[in-house]
């Protein structure tokens, strides 16, 4: 990395500083959020008295932002690998059943049958009594996001600067730093989900920083005593998942990485901008390195795919490549198109021209996340 003055240091650290004092959700907002999901709860039991809601995503790992949506998958029965069974069958009754049930409580809900699993979409608008426009996602069937959220949030435990980072990289907050203000962080518009950048960060933060901040959970051996619950999860019929991550992180020793956010955002940026190799390599999370090479994965041209739902096709594309950590086939940033993915290289070389070159940094809070 280049070298940088203390000046520009020190209005790195007081840049991120200022981002992740703005962006935090209010506490108000988080407790609506909260009464919200216990009234959808309430709902769900109607329809299936065994129903349950899991919360995961932002809510769940802490990188939620002012305005983040709320994400939760339906189950029926105490145990989550009880998706409801009719699911595979063309008219997926539960969830029509449902997006009418709220509709009828006054909702805004549309079920999304054409994406890779079938999405219920909930809106409640800001009324006197809440202020907040709330977006919930209700899934019914992606339940390995509960196991990667868990990961995240692990991850976030072992240091607090991942969840700093986390919050200035992305968000959907009405403030929107980097990602969203420079609208890079839009699945439907060709570029990268939020989950997408939480994982190319803790890339960064696992294998490129030196020293490194946080180890690969990964990587170490399972324990003899590990119920198999924790190490592998069988999807309804479907593919086996090697879902094992190191979760005793009291036991790990602290990293001896003493830089500050405002750094690490610097080295992030210039290692996306000018070292990771985009037509070449995988970020891979889960694997020794963090690097595969997409001629290894056989990521190579873009195929269109059958997706769970009816009629639904997924257009696998390997233009920027960032291996789901447990979903090991898939290719989180597939929603990225060639134009997204050259906005997004373009973003990384614009904030490390602002962070070397602009008045010392000074100004660089306004010019990075400017729209
Ligand atoms: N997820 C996934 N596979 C993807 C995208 C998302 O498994 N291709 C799951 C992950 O568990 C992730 C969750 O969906 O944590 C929510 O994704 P997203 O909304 O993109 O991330 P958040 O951290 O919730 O960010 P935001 O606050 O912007 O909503
Ligand atoms: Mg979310």
């Amino acid at each position: 990395m280049e070298q940088i003055s203390a000046e520009q240091n020190h209005y790195l650290n007081d840049f991120s500083k200022l981002i992740i004092a703005e962006a935090a959700p209010p506490a108000a907002e988080i407790s609506v959020k909260h009464t919200l999901l216990k009234r959808l709860e309430a709902i769900c039991k109607e329809v299936s008295p065994d129903a349950q809601l899991i919360p995961f995503g932002s809510l769940v790992t802490g990188f939620a932002t002012a305005s983040s949506d709320l994400d939760v998958i339906f189950t029926v029965g105490p145990h989550f690998d009880q998706s409801p069974d009719d699911l595979s069958s063309p008219d997926f009754r539960i969830p029509h059943i449902l997006e009418s049930k709220l509709q009828e409580e006054g909702f805004d809900a549309t079920l999304l049958t054409k994406t890779r699993v079938p999405i219920l979409k909930l809106v409640q608008n800001a009324t006197d009594e809440n202020p907040f426009d709330l977006h919930c996602d209700i899934g019914f069937s992606n339940h390995l996001a509960v196991f990667n959220t868990n990961m995240l949030l692990t991850y976030s435990k072992c240091d607090p600067r991942v969840k700093k980072m986390m919050i200035s990289v992305k968000s959907r907050s009405k403030i929107k730093w980097w990602a969203k203000k420079r609208h890079i962080n839009n699945t439907y518009r060709g570029t990268l989900s939020s989950y997408g950048y939480s994982l190319i960060v803790l890339h960064y933060l696992i294998n490129i920083v030196k020293p490194a901040v946080l180890p690969n959970l990964q990587v170490f051996p399972v324990p003899e005593d590990t119920p198999t619950t924790e190490i592998v999860f069988e999807e309804a019929g479907d593919d086996i998942f090697d879902i094992w991550f190191y979760k005793d992180i009291n036991a790990l020793s602290k990293s001896s990485n003493t830089m500050h956010v405002g750094e690490l955002l610097r080295g992030f940026f210039e290692y996306y901008a000018y070292t990771f190799q985009w037509g070449r390599e995988v970020v891979s999370i889960r694997t020794e390195g963090g690097l595969l090479t997409k001629q290894e994965k056989g990521w190579v041209t873009a195929v269109v795919r059958p997706g769970k739902t009816e009629n639904s096709e997924v257009k696998n594309r390997y233009l920027f490549a960032v291996e789901d950590p447990f979903e090991i086939e898939h290719n989180v940033s597939r929603t990225c198109n060639g134009p997204g993915v050259g906005r997004i290289k373009e973003e990384f070389r614009r904030a490390v021209r602002l962070i070397r070159y602009r008045d010392g940094g000074k100004t660089m809070s306004e010019c990075l996340c400017m729209e």
